[in-house]
Parts: C-alpha cells; sequence; structure tokens
C-alpha cells in the first residue's frame, strides 16, 4: 500500500465510500496495533479536515490517551466521565451535536464544538474508543456513526 493518501472532496458518504479501501489497504498486513490506530487517526483527519480525532485505550479502570492527530489533549478519563467515559460505560456510540449541553463534558480544547465518541468492543468489553471533535456545532449524524463503527471494526485488538 502506498503510504500516501487520496483526498477527495464530495458528500460525506462519498468522503468514507473512498476512504474506506484506503483505510483497508493501510491496515492490510501490518499487526503492530499502536501503527494502525496511528494511521487511521491521520487518514480520518486528513480526509475530513475535523479538529482532533483520536483513540483512548481502556487501562484498568480509566481510558488513556493514545494515538490521535490535532491539539495535546486529556491523557486520563475515568469511566462514565466525559462523552468518552459515557460511550464506555454505555457501550454505544454517542453524538453531541453541542458539547456545551452534554453534562459532564471534558472540553480539552474550548475550541471543540460538537463530537462523536465510538466505542471499540471485543469480546462483550469495551477496549477502547475513537472519538472525534469538531470545531463547528452538530457535525456529526448517523452517517458518521455507521461508517465509523465500521471502521474501527477492522481493527485487531
Ligand atoms: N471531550 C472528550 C474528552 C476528550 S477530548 O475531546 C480529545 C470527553 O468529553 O470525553
Amino acid at each position: 500500500m502506498a503510504e500516501d493518501l487520496s483526498i477527495i472532496k464530495g458528500t460525506k458518504e462519498e468522503q468514507y465510500i473512498s476512504l474506506i479501501p484506503q483505510i483497508k489497504g493501510l491496515l492490510e498486513g501490518e499487526e503492530d496495533l499502536v501503527a494502525n490506530l496511528a494511521n487511521v487517526a491521520a487518514a480520518l483527519r486528513e480526509q475530513f479536515g475535523w479538529f482532533w480525532v483520536g483513540f483512548y485505550l481502556v487501562k484498568k479502570d480509566e481510558l488513556v490517551l493514545g494515538p490521535f492527530q490535532g491539539p495535546v489533549a486529556c491523557t486520563r478519563i475515568k469511566k462514565g466521565r466525559g462523552v468518552c467515559g459515557a460511550s464506555w460505560a454505555e457501550e454505544k456510540t454517542l453524538i453531541v451535536p453541542d458539547v456545551e449541553k452534554f453534562p459532564g463534558h471534558i472540553a480539552c480544547s474550548s475550541l471543540s464544538k460538537s463530537e462523536i465518541v465510538v466505542p471499540i468492543i471485543k469480546d462483550n468489553n469495551v477496549v477502547a474508543v475513537l472519538d472525534v471533535d469538531s470545531e463547528l456545532l452538530n457535525q456529526f449524524d448517523t452517517t458518521d456513526q455507521q461508517y465509523l463503527e465500521q471502521i474501527v471494526s477492522f481493527l485487531n485488538f
């Protein structure tokens, strides 16, 4: 797989449809988890230009910051705290159109306005979450949910 990404313009769905085979190509033949998480975060940020894209990994009773693209971020999040900790506790994707209206939202940056968090579940346990933040309100919907859930399913934890 060539290490460059073909970035397209188009609808959100067209962008995911272009990106998904490229992400599969990036993951193919590479078993190192950190390398793969890093490339998935980079590919998503490159295509969509989101403010922050990254992973938090479940370690004991906390989420710990993993590979990401974007400004520096909080390193540890307790279960149930913030959007990431809530997604872990509820074991479901959370779409937050306005982070200021989400009780307990953790503001790593005041520039982040909307957010989606997708839990990654292995053997019935959440092992990590994918967190995506936008500087714009109301940027994420069920299209993002559908495709981001598909993308994280390619990762081998
Ligand atoms: N806003 C998240 C914290 C992580 S940062 O956005 C990168 C939350 O409320 O869980």
